[in-house]
């Protein structure tokens, strides 16, 4: 059977080759099976192949033979049901019958002659059909590269010589640069027929000084002025030159449909792809991409093999390639750090989204990235992007949108930097910073060249809202998008270029950086085999494939602190703490923690022996800190006001047993603020708070069904969020379920982390006593659970106040 063919056994379970995926086990395969992408791929393999089975391949034509005459002259071995026609040059065709015993007819007469013309009539070539996504090419050809390079960069002396060996097999060409040039040379000549006064202007890749040999060309199609051009020509037709008519349009324009000052962008994008389709040579698949955060038109270029993307209103774009090109001008090891970061993101997958749009990072933020590090070396390797404002002249004043892109025109203007590590140093640096850096907290300012504090910016939309209101001439920009990795746009201000990342993304871009750093530090790295082994880059670079990154299985739970989805007004409560921030929102999460226990999953929670950490460990805590801010205290004693209004209950309101005080809103050792280490880690051990908790019902075995049947039942349906189902949930399998013979118990250490790492709360889990054995079934479901429920409780907790 064909699907089974498609199927191979291997050492880690199956692969499917007809679909290039690997599957670990046999209910997976079946899934797989069954499901869209293999059923669709089947489906078009099946359609080729019957295809292939009823054609003839047909050259010979000449360019003015029509489907038509094909389909007319092939008639007469049988009934015809498609011609494809070579498009563009019309040489040759593919002839398709209804029947097969057509192509033996066809195929058996010697010699066929139509209007002329010699045919050479040939049985379609059986070629088997493959999935080969773009992605998967690009990282294949990647490791082509890799492959052909290994041996030289092997037999080189050192990292820094390896580093500018990629930099010269992987950089564009002079040809390649003069082909590009010439290309954008031919799409000025012809846009400026249809949009007098245009300017069609590179930036990106292939003019920044860090193109490879296959990126794309991005192209800004400047229209400004044409539409001084057409409102000229509107007002005073007789001196909008010739070949204008009367109603001040060009006769022979595409442009004459279309007023620029009135077409929406969709409209001149639709208006630039016909131009290119009709007017372009070698110019195909072009096509619209309205949807994007800039609208784009998209072509592949032919001969030249080349993708471009040509977009309206991108003038920041030229402007911060000048900066990028800037930068490489002014400190020579740029270049050698951004294609060996770039090559090295690329082979662990990290960078480069297929088709622009995706989750991973761009280029443009990775090298944004690399400056960031340059900026914060020791002695700074560049200088910060208000530096460079300053050491520009007044000629070179620029500001676009209301930002300012000032900077010197020329590498001269800029001092050298009297930092001398070498390029190996550099990179090892590279990621040993990013591999502590506390994203979660911090929004990178390549402007500023230091890291601006999260809470700068939870409450800035608000604030930029009220001063719009205030002021409504004036334009007031929106504050970036947060998310977990937050780095601004140098001259684009409110910009966040990593703004697409997930937080799957970027866990693994920290935890590349982890592994490289950990690589960087080892003799493999910084010296060459003496036994032609791989070293330095190569190892590098070299995939891990399907490393293992699992480490002795620790049970642990971490609820990162994720500042986009924080509720509104808990980011301003961030907001106003300061750098007290993190204790703030860890005392939220403890207290949030606690509620699920408690209220949700019902354990029953026994406060620990040695502390409660309630208000005043808390408070304790932020006392500690060497310099906390007035407005660390204030916001503190806000917060802890409204967890003494609650001491005799839990968050939830249901009260405590015992009628304790709840024993969330912790604090720990390694709570401190940006750059502060709290006194409390230095005077001995303080007591670690924990909880201890009972479970005596599997309330994590069948809950899925449990919360269907809920839902669905009308009667029974918890009025209310889903806190209230998920405790309804629990109920109903308390009440219907038998109890364990032996409670579950177990001791939760929460912690929190930040500053040298991204901001969370960890909390330690620990089995005190699990007769039954379901602890590790137990803790499987909370490692889902429960930072999807503090969420929800902390949005609704907070809500509420
Ligand atoms: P890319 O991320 O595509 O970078 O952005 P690149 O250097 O051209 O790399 P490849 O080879 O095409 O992948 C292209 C340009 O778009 C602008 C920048 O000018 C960048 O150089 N850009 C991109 C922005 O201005 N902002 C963004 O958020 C992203």
């Amino acid at each position: 059977m064909e699907a089974d063919s498609d199927i191979k056994t291997t050492p880690k379970g199956f692969h499917c080759t007809l679909c290039n995926v690997n599957l670990p086990n046999v209910p997976s395969l079946d899934q797989h099976v069954k499901g869209r992408k293999h059923k669709t791929l089947s489906t078009v393999r099946s359609t080729r192949k019957s295809q292939e089975q009823h054609s003839v391949f047909v050259s010979g034509i000449k360019p003015d033979i029509s489907q038509t005459d094909v389909a007319e002259y092939f008639q007469q071995f049988g009934s015809v049901s498609d011609v494809i026609m070579d498009k563009d040059k019309g040489v040759y065709a593919i002839v398709q019958f209804s029947e097969t015993d057509s192509i033996q007819a066809t195929l058996s007469r010697v010699e066929h002659r139509m209007k002329g013309l010699k045919l050479r009539v040939k049985p379609r070539e059986k070629k088997d059909f493959k999935l080969i996504p773009k992605k998967k090419n690009d990282f294949q050809d990647l490791q082509q590269v890799l492959d052909r390079l290994k041996p030289q960069l092997c037999q080189l002396m050192s990292v820094d010589a390896q580093m500018l060996y990629l930099v010269e097999r992987c950089q564009l060409g002079e040809n390649e640069k003069k082909a590009r040039g010439l290309l954008v040379q031919l799409l000025q000549e012809v846009f400026v027929e249809f949009f007098p006064d245009s300017h069609i202007l590179p930036f990106g890749s292939s003019v920044n000084t860090f193109g490879i040999h296959s990126c794309d060309l991005d192209l800004f199609l400047d229209l400004e002025n044409t539409k001084v051009f057409q409102a000229r020509a509107k007002s005073t037709p007789e001196q909008a030159g010739e070949g204008m008519s009367d109603d001040g349009r060009s006769e022979d324009s595409i442009l004459s449909d279309i007023d620029l000052s009135t077409a929406s962008p969709a409209e001149v994008l639709e208006l630039v792809a016909t131009i290119l389709r009709r007017c372009v040579p070698s110019v195909h698949k072009v096509h619209v991409v309205s949807n994007a955060r800039l609208p784009v038109v998209k072509f592949h270029h032919r001969e030249l093999n080349l993708h471009g993307d040509i977009t309206l209103n991108n003038r920041l774009a030229v402007r911060n390639t000048r900066f990028l090109q800037l930068c490489s001008g002014v400190e020579d090891r740029l270049r050698p750090l951004v294609y060996t970061i770039r090559y090295w993101a690329k082979q662990k997958q990290l960078a480069g989204n297929p088709s622009g749009a995706g989750p991973l990072l761009n280029n443009y933020a990775l090298t944004l990235l690399i400056i960031f590090f340059l900026q914060n070396c020791d002695p700074p390797v560049l200088p910060t992007v208000d530096r460079l404002k300053d050491m520009a002249c007044e000629e070179e004043e620029c500001v676009l949108e209301g930002w300012d892109c000032t900077f010197p025109s020329q590498p001269i203007a800029v001092p050298p930097s009297k930092n001398t590590q070498d390029l190996c140093t550099l990179l090892a640096g590279f990621f040993s910073f990013y591999a502590k850096f506390d994203f979660a907290s911090s929004v990178i300012s390549v402007r500023e060249g230091r890291a601006l504090p999260i809470t700068d910016f939870l409450a800035q939309n608000k604030e930029k809202e009220a001063m719009q209101e205030e002021q409504p001439t004036k334009t007031h920009h929106q504050g970036p998008k947060l998310g977990p990795l937050n780095l601004l746009d140098p001259f684009e201000l409110s910009h966040n270029v990593a703004g697409n990342l997930n937080e799957r993304s970027h866990r693994i871009f920290q935890r590349e950086c982890q592994e490289a750093d950990k690589y960087c530090r080892s003799l493999q790295y910084q010296r060459k085999s003496t036994k032609g082994k791989s070293w330095g880059l190569v190892r590098l670079l070299t995939p891990h494939g399907e490393v293992p990154h699992a480490k002795a299985e620790q049970m642990i739970i971490s609820i990162p602190f994720k500042s986009a989805s924080l509720p509104e007004v808990l980011r301003d409560q961030l907001h106003r703490a300061g750098d007290g921030f993190r204790l703030l929102w860890f005392q939220k999460v403890c207290s949030a923690a606690e509620g699920v226990f408690q209220s949700v999953l019902r354990c029953h929670l026994t406060p620990s022996s040695d502390a409660a950490f309630g208000r005043d460990t808390a408070v304790d805590a932020a006392e500690e800190m060497e310099t906390a801010s007035s407005s660390f205290n204030t916001s503190m004693n806000d917060s802890c006001d409204s967890v003494e209004s609650r001491s005799e209950t839990s968050p939830l309101g249901t009260a405590v047993p015992g009628g304790k005080r709840p024993l969330s809103s912790g604090s720990d050792a390694s709570a401190s603020p940006q750059g502060k280490k709290p006194r409390l880690a230095k005077r001995g051990k303080p007591e670690v708070p924990h909880w201890i908790c009972a479970q005596r019902h599997m309330v994590w075995a069948g809950r899925r069904k449990v919360r269907r049947e809920l839902i669905k039942d009308t009667d029974s349906r918890p009025e209310g969020s889903c806190m209230e189902l998920e405790s309804q949930v629990t109920d109903h399998i308390i009440k219907t379920e038998a109890e364990l013979k032996d409670p579950l118990e177990f001791k939760v250490q929460p912690q929190m982390v930040g500053e040298t790492e991204s901001t969370k709360a960890v909390l330690k889990f620990e089995p005190t006593s699990d007769k039954t054995g379901v602890f590790h079934d137990f803790f499987h479901f909370l490692e889902a659970f429960l930072p999807k429920m503090v969420e929800t409780l902390i949005e609704r907790e907070v809500g509420s106040t």
